[in-house]
């Protein structure tokens, strides 16, 4: 399972690409204003020059015709964008435009198996399952992924499954079981992901069973 990173923040991505583990990175016009990025184009630019693979960016138009107008803009912004497209009538009809023009789309705000079908059909790139807004109305997000890793084998689609909407690591332990082909992590989760107090103690205690011994020596 790939990690993309799911934020807006360059410093963020910075941090997080200097470990070497993530390969992409998704954005929401939410996460655009949590970061304060009013500068659209200015962000998604940065955020491009940062991180070579996949950056999701999210058009706003409600009509098919306004998105692929949108989408066809974005798409001159860097090489590596892919557009974030909401599954919708027209969010099907205008993926299957731009995947025409081998356009790039992150088929986004996926809530059930019915739409990530047909958004693979539709062609798109990568599709966005949010699980931490299921499990939060108290569906189980997790099983939805797996379900449509499934389907999606089995009918040999193409379509990414991305696990997005991750809320702890412990969602990042379920999408790799789940056979998610990538997670989208807010920064604190990836930091989360790291994080183990045996570890910790363990460092702590070679450290000073080292400092003993060079005492001893001393
Ligand atoms: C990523 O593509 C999504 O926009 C993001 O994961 C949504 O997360 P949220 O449900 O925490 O807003």
């Amino acid at each position: 399972m790939r990690i993309f990173l799911d934020t807006a923040n360059v410093d963020q991505i910075r941090q997080a690409k200097r470990l070497g583990v993530i390969s992409g990175v998704t954005t929401n016009p939410s996460l655009m204003f949590q970061a304060g990025r009013a500068d659209y184009r200015a962000a998604i630019q940065e955020i491009c020059a940062i991180e070579s693979g996949p950056v999701s960016a999210e058009v706003l138009s409600p009509e098919a015709e306004g998105m692929v107008e949108e989408a066809r803009e974005v798409s001159k912004w860097a090489a590596n964008v892919a557009i974030k497209i909401p599954a919708t009538v027209a969010g099907l009809e205008a993926t299957s435009i731009l995947a025409r023009e081998n356009i790039k789309v992150n088929f986004t705000l996926c809530f059930s198996l019915n739409q990530a079908l047909l958004g693979a059909l539709a062609g798109a790139a990568y599709t966005s399952l949010f699980v931490g807004r299921l499990d939060d109305i108290g569906h189980d997000g997790m099983e939805l992924v797996k379900e449509i890793v499934e389907v999606f084998n089995k009918y040999k689609l193409s379509t990414e499954v991305i696990a997005a909407s991750i809320r702890h690591p412990l969602h990042c332990v379920a999408a790799a079981k789940a056979g998610a082909h990538i997670a989208t992590v807010p920064y604190n989760v990836l930091m989360q992901m790291i994080q183990h107090p045996l570890t910790s103690i363990g460092v702590t205690r070679f450290a000073e069973d080292w400092q003993r011994i060079t005492r001893a020596e001393g």
